[in-house]
């Protein structure tokens, strides 16, 4: 499943909210900790001078009373839980004197920083005595001039800063936990009202029909990259536009000027097969020559009616009588094969307005392909009658019927059934005889059941109420 574009743009100006959040969090903890740090050392620095002072004026370690004493008395509370601890040292690093309860061996100084007190260093760092608290602890040298007299240490608990921080973390994780959520419904909200230009033009562009290439999406006064999505969609509809109509009006050309030739092809073959002394041979090769012209004939007449569709040709608005124009049918269709029986059904006199040639090429088209897939002894029924303002032209057939997933595909241009090896045709008989019905304000139904035939009805509107004959729906 994939994501659409407005989570996405949402998410990610969450995730760089939450980069952005946690560079901030980042930097603002480890200053607050070195303040914290300096904060501690500068109090710290204060207390060693102190110290020093104090055992300065003795010039040596040797007074251990007095130590203690005053190890006590820099540790304030003094005892295990103090927040201040001291610890004197010898110039090896033994401990003299340490705030009492303290395990001063946890603070003991590796040789590395032994020689860097020695030189005169001052040292801070953060050590965890076993009771789990935490201290600050500075390290320096206790010297008269050159002379090292020992070392001094002085801590600081860190719990108060600790918990400080501790708070400010949790705040932190906190604000980028809501603030997250903040940024989510903004920006999938924001992105709403972004996107929205391309979603109206996948609309318009989803409106714009293959029958209808006119039309363009106009994207003016949106985003400037919408627009030059929307004109690059719009060139590409004029070129496509373009190269139908010179389709269009090319096959309207070619079919148009084949008409006529072929016409005359055929009528000057037929007038040739009137004579009488003609061949045997000749005649059957020219009755084929006959068929092969009126198949011609029939492909070019099929391809001008569709290009002039295409072309929006509006149908003639004349008075025409159906019942008239079905007997010319059925006269025509009745001898098209001797091994199928064409019928004339029940014939109402019924009259439409429109274009006759149209009304009956469609008629034609529908009765022509009951006789052609009807097997050998089958019938075909062609007829009229009126009902609700309407007339009803019925083709009923004994063929084989239509496969139920076909049904849809029949009017479709091009579309031939199974059996398109066998029959001769181009698969535009029935798309004729839909957009003639159509143009007329009417529509072709099929009924058809496989193995038992098919019912192909055009309906009409009657001429009483044909007043809008020429605009299909
Ligand atoms: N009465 C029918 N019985 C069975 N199948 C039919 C019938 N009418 C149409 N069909 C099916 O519908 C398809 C489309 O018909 P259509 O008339 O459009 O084309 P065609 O007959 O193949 O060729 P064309 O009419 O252009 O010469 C046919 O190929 C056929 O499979
Ligand atoms: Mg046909």
């Amino acid at each position: 499943m994939s994501l659409s574009l407005r989570w996405r743009l949402a998410i990610w100006i969450v995730v760089a909210f939450l980069l952005v959040m946690a560079a901030i969090s980042v930097t603002a903890l480890l200053s607050f900790q070195r303040i914290v740090d300096s904060e501690l050392d500068q109090g710290l620095s204060r207390d060693i001078e102190r110290v020093l002072a104090q055992i300065t004026l003795a010039g040596n370690l040797d007074d251990q009373q007095r130590l203690e004493q005053l190890v006590q008395e820099n540790s304030l509370t003094g005892g295990e839980d103090s927040p201040f601890i001291t610890v004197i040292r010898d110039v090896r690093g033994g401990v003299v004197a340490s705030t009492p309860g303290l395990a001063a061996e946890e603070m003991a100084l590796s040789p590395e920083e032994m020689a860097r007190v020695s030189n005169g260093e001052v040292i801070s760092r953060s050590v965890k005595l076993p009771g789990g608290q935490e201290f600050r602890v500075r390290t320096t040298r206790l010297a008269i001039g050159d002379v090292v007299l020992g070392i001094v240490q002085v801590g600081e608990a860190t719990e108060e800063s600790s918990r400080l921080l501790d708070t400010l973390q949790w705040v932190l994780i906190g604000e980028a936990a809501g603030g997250s959520i903040i940024a989510l419904a903004v920006a999938y909200w924001l992105s709403r009202g972004a996107l929205k230009p391309l979603q109206r033009v996948a609309e318009v562009a989803a409106e714009i029909e293959a029958s209808d290439l006119s039309q363009r999406i106009d994207a003016q006064g949106q985003p400037r990259e919408v627009q030059k999505l929307a004109d690059t969609f719009d060139a590409m509809l004029e070129r496509l536009d373009k190269a139908f109509r010179e389709q269009r009006d090319f096959v309207l050309d070619v079919s148009h000027e084949l008409r006529t030739p072929l016409t005359a092809l055929r009528g000057n073959i037929d007038v040739l097969l009137m004579g009488e002394s003609v061949d045997p041979e000749t005649r059957a090769q020219m009755e084929s020559m006959s068929m092969e012209t009126a198949r011609l004939i029939r492909l070019t007449n099929n391809l001008l009616y569709l290009a002039s569709a295409d072309a929006g040709r509006e149908p003639e608005q004349r008075p025409v009588e159906l019942d008239v124009l079905c007997l010319e049918v059925y006269r025509q269709t009745k001898d098209l094969r001797a091994d199928v029986n064409v019928h004339l059904g029940s014939e109402d006199q019924v009259s439409v307005v429109g274009d006759r040639d149209l009304l009956k090429q469609m008629v034609l088209n529908i009765t022509e392909n009951a006789v052609k897939y009807s097997p050998p002894g089958g019938h075909v029924t062609l007829s009229l009658s009126k009902n609700d303002g309407q007339a009803r032209i019925v083709v009923e057939d004994t063929g084989p019927g239509i496969p139920p997933d076909q049904l849809p595909r029949v009017f479709e241009r091009f579309y031939r059934g199974n059996d398109r090896g066998k029959m001769g045709g181009s698969g535009l008989g029935l798309a004729i005889a839909q957009w003639v019905a159509r143009a007329h304000r009417g529509e072709i139904r099929v009924e058809s059941k496989v193995g038992r035939g098919s019912t192909f009805s055009a309906i009409l509107p009657m001429e009483a109420d044909a007043a809008g004959v020429g605009s299909p729906p």
